[in-house]
Order: C-alpha cells, then structure tokens, then sequence
C-alpha cells in the first residue's frame, strides 16, 4: 500500500515538473525551441568582424556545409561583400556562439549568376569557399532530391530573431546565442505564390520556381525570422536529414498569411556541384592558396569571440 502511495506521488511531482517547465518556453527562432548540443552538424553561422575591435564579431546569418570546404547561405547575406571575403568568417560546429566551434576564414564569395535577375529575389543563393577544411564536429549535409510533400514537416534552424511585433522597432528582435530549431509545413506552391502576389504593395512578392515555401497558414507562429537568412531548411530523406531550401525572405515573420520563402536548393544542385566536386569532401587540391591564408585562418581562430549582436 505505502509504495502505491509513494508511486502516486512520484508521478505528481512529475507531472508538476512537466506544467513548471512549458510555463518556462519562450518563443525561438519564431515559436521554436533549442536544438540539442551537436544535433545539426551541417548549420554554421556566418560572423562579421567587428571594425577596429579585433576579436568581436557579430553574428548576421546563417549557412550550411555542403561540402568540407564550402558553406551554401543566401546571396543577399554576402552580395555587398562578394569582392571582400575578409568581411565574413564561418562558425563550423557550434551550438553555442560565444562558446563552441571552429572560425574558419573566407577564401572567395561566389553569388549566383542569376541572383536577382528575374525577381528582386529569385536565385537567392551563394556559395563561400573556406581557408580549410571545416574540421569534427562539423558534418556536411546533402542536397534533398526533388520536394518534400505539401504539408509535411520540414526543419529550420538558426540564431536568429526570436521575437516579432510588427508595431515594434524594430519589428524583429532578440537574436539567440544558442541554435533553435522549428518545424514547419511545406506550402503548395500555387497557394504561396497566390499569397504573396495578392497582398498589398510592399507586402507582396513574387514567388518563382526557384522558391519553396513552408509555414502555419492556420495559425502562423512558426518560422525563420531576420539573423536566419542563409540557414538550412531540412527534411528526412532515406532516413537523413537533407537540405531542401535556405532561408530567404517572409513578409513579416510567422505571419499565417504569409509562409517563410527558401531558396529551392534542388534547382541550384548542378551550379553547387561545379564547385564543390572540385574541391570537395577530404580533397587536398588548391593546398597552395590554402598554405597561404592559413595565417589568417588561425588569426581568426585565436581572437577570443566575443559576441556583439545587434
Ligand atoms: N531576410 C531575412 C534575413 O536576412 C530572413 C527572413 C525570413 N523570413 C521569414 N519570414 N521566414 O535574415
């Protein structure tokens, strides 16, 4: 009798435990939550040196390692920097910002051709080629082949705003340290473009081929938001997580009448893939231009990262 009594009250105090801790969730990325420690090996977070204050950075987007020596993020992140790589370092491996990861320099900017160049957003996609290779923890990730289905769950990740008012200035704010993670369903194609191009001017777009979109269009409250920019939107794929877009753009964030808009990652394989089979996983060619800016690499590497982000 005494141990039912003990296991009754056992399971209260877990059951209180369990009410004490949902009080405690806050909004993450939007309406997310933290990612485990090491859960996405492939997110890496783009930092920029801060000016005449060696050893901050500043985080403002996200990307992806789709090969050793390459990250995939958006081009409008990197497009006012493309003749300067010295502007941008990849975090590889982190969790933590301020706490984990390897800094890895960034050798050359190549932005897509057609960025731009059909709409004010279409083939929003860039490439970075790193110093070195992006050593363990980090893990490169493959391109998802072809859609997910419309109304499965895809996952997006980054360090991004957490918090969107759009009565407040700015509207998005309070970026986080540690990575979040949120699921959102992917949006019939028809059904976004249609969303997007019936709103009001400026809160339309045009949604091309190129764009994949995914949101709550019951509910909102689930999305990427400003600081996500570049990071990966994921699916499972024979069992992996696989990448399918990388976040782009969103009238306001977790809107229900407007889902987040990713760059199509599939369209875009065959341009990835000129770059990184040449210099691909565990390849040691180019060991000459490497050699050269390892210097940098390891200045980088040692400047204590200190966190200023706004
Ligand atoms: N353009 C934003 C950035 O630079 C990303 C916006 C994503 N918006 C959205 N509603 N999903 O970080």
């Amino acid at each position: 009798m005494k141990s039912v009594i003990n296991l009754i009250i056992l399971i209260l105090l877990l059951f209180i435990s369990q009410i004490a801790q949902s009080a405690e969730i806050q909004p993450r990325i939007i309406g997310g939550q933290l990612a485990d420690n090491g859960e996405w090996p492939a997110a890496v977070a783009l930092l920029a040196p801060v000016q005449n204050q060696p050893g901050f950075f500043t985080q403002f987007c996200g990307g992806s390692l789709v090969a050793s020596k390459w990250v995939l993020t958006a081009a409008h992140c990197v497009d006012n920097i493309k003749t300067d790589p010295s502007q941008v370092f990849a975090l590889t491996g982190a969790t933590n910002l301020e706490t984990q990861g390897d800094l890895i320099a960034v050798t050359n900017i190549i932005v897509h051709p057609g960025y731009q160049v059909l709409s004010p957003n279409d083939s929003d996609i860039a490439l970075l080629e790193l110093a070195q290779d992006a050593p363990a923890p980090a893990q490169v990730i493959s391109l998802f082949t072809g859609s997910p289905a419309v109304g499965s769950l895809s996952t997006v990740v980054g360090w991004g705003t957490t918090v969107f008012d759009p009565n407040a200035t700015p509207p998005s704010s309070n970026p986080s340290l540690d990575l979040l993670e949120v699921q959102v369903p992917i949006v019939d194609q028809m059904v976004c473009t249609n969303l997007y191009a019936s709103a009001t001017p400026p809160l339309n777009a045009q949604i091309t081929s190129n764009m994949i979109c995914a949101g709550d269009l019951g509910d909102g409250g689930e999305d990427s938001c400003q600081g996500d920019s570049g990071g990966p939107l994921m699916a499972e794929q024979g069992g992996v997580f696989q990448q399918v877009g990388v976040v782009s753009f969103g009238t306001g964030c977790a809107l229900p009448e407007f889902p987040g808009v990713y760059t199509r990652v599939d369209n875009f394989r065959n341009w990835i893939i000129s770059f990184t089979e040449n210099t691909g996983a565990g390849d040691d060619g180019g060991g000459a231009i490497s050699w050269l800016l390892l210097p940098l690499a390891l200045l980088g590497f040692s400047r204590r990262r200190f966190l200023k982000r706004n």
